[in-house]
């Protein structure tokens, strides 16, 4: 399991959801091919590239020229960056262009960058015109192995994030590794940890093949593009079977609960990334699962270390700035949209590559968790 896998051909993976089934294509260059494969999907449609300027500067003159070549008539939607823009104001923006940009039924919309832009673009696709087809064309390692695929899209309230949005599955994802040269290495990392999560979830054989290989999946080549191939089998598979989160795709959530929390305690911003808040949070759900006596303490260090090692947070105290308190932990917990009278459901671990749902956790355990952790 130590030596890199080489990715001759790009990797295909395909999401089984009967009519609404779709492929992710995996590898570098392959953005070079979106404007032939929406032709062949979409015959004489048109397409709508909604972006945000980071992504705009790196990467739109590329994708509009593969849409050219390929006879594909073009707009471009252009957003600021950043969470802030998952609001009612950009979406009402993005409808708004689509309908002026004459976008109809048959033609697509192209989601290019990160998370931000895939869940806004997904959903204002989504409402107009009742529907529009999407391809993602995510740019960031997070969007590559985890926003781009699901159907998942929306916005954030005031009340909190993702709370208004809609299941819209896109009808590809073309998943250039590429594109990734441009990103951040802070952005990587955050995404990376999405990536530990599915050697977490069920597949120690991923993870320990992670801890082998990390510096070449950040290196970039055939490490990085195996990396994306493995975290996106894993939730194509989880997403086929258990498309509107019922069931497994709430494994999925693993940190995600005691992250949300810390995330928002740092008021969504720069302090605090959503991958790292993930990052803490796996932290924390193992350490818990080790105070609960499901694992053992040695798996919840291993996990604790590698991901410290790629240079993610992994204790609250890395978190720059005030220190969230207890009380405002808690509330924000409670708030989560996994809490069901008084009890929390989290995702805990038996091991590395052991999780499973325990849906009738004791605040008040958690509590006492949180206490200790923050002392
Ligand atoms: N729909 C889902 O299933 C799902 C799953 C996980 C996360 N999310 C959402 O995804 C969002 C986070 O996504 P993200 O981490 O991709 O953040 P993001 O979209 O904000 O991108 C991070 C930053 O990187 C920049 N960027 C993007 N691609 C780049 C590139 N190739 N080169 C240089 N800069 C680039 C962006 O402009 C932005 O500033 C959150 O809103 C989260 O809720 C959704
Ligand atoms: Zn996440």
């Amino acid at each position: 399991m130590t030596a890199p896998v080489r990715l001759a051909e790009p990797a295909n993976v395909h999401v089984a959801l009967g009519e609404r089934s779709y492929d992710i294509a995996i590898g570098p260059g392959l953005m070079a091919r979106l404007g032939s494969r929406i032709a062949a999907l979409r015959p004489g449609a048109a397409a709508a590239i909604v972006t945000d300027e980071t992504v705009a500067r790196h990467h739109l003159a590329a994708a509009e020229a593969a849409l050219a070549a390929a006879g594909v008539r073009s707009a471009r939607i252009v957003v600021p960056p950043g969470e802030a823009t998952k609001s009612w104001p950009m979406v009402e923006r993005v409808c708004d262009a689509l309908l002026a940009e004459k976008i109809e039924r048959r033609d697509v919309v192209v989601a290019l960058g990160g998370g931000v832009v895939g869940d806004l673009a997904g959903f204002a696709a989504a409402i107009t015109r009742r529907g529009l087809d999407v391809v993602q064309v995510p740019t960031t390692l997070l969007a590559q192995v985890d926003s781009s695929v699901g159907g998942k899209t929306g916005i954030n309230a005031a009340q909190g994030k993702n709370l208004v949005g809609a299941f819209h599955q896109p009808m590809l994802v073309i998943a250039d590794t590429a594109l990734l040269d441009t990103l951040p290495r802070r952005q990587f990392a955050a995404g990376y940890a999405e990536v530990a999560k599915y050697g977490l979830i069920d597949d120690a054989a991923f993870f320990a093949w992670l801890e082998a290989n990390w510096r070449d999946v950040f290196a970039g080549g055939p490490a990085r593009d195996h990396a994306i191939a493995v975290s996106c089998r894993a939730k194509a598979a989880i997403v086929a079977r258990d498309e509107r989160e019922t069931g497994d795709r709430q494994l999925l959530n693993l940190g995600h609960t005691f992250g949300h929390a810390l995330e928002a305690a740092a008021g969504f911003s720069d302090r605090l990334l959503h991958g790292e808040a993930v990052a803490l949070g796996i932290v924390l759900a193992y350490a818990f699962s080790a105070r609960l006596g499901l694992a053992a303490a040695a798996e919840a260090e291993r996990v604790a270390t590698h991901l410290a090692a790629v240079g993610l947070p992994t204790r609250i105290a890395d978190i720059p700035g005030a220190t969230p308190g207890l009380d405002q932990l808690m509330a924000l917990m409670a708030q989560d949209k996994k809490v069901k009278r008084g009890r929390l459901t989290f995702i805990l671990a038996r091991g590395i590559g052991r999780s499973f749902i325990a849906p009738d956790v004791d605040a008040g355990e958690v509590t006492a968790f949180f206490a200790e952790k923050l002392a």
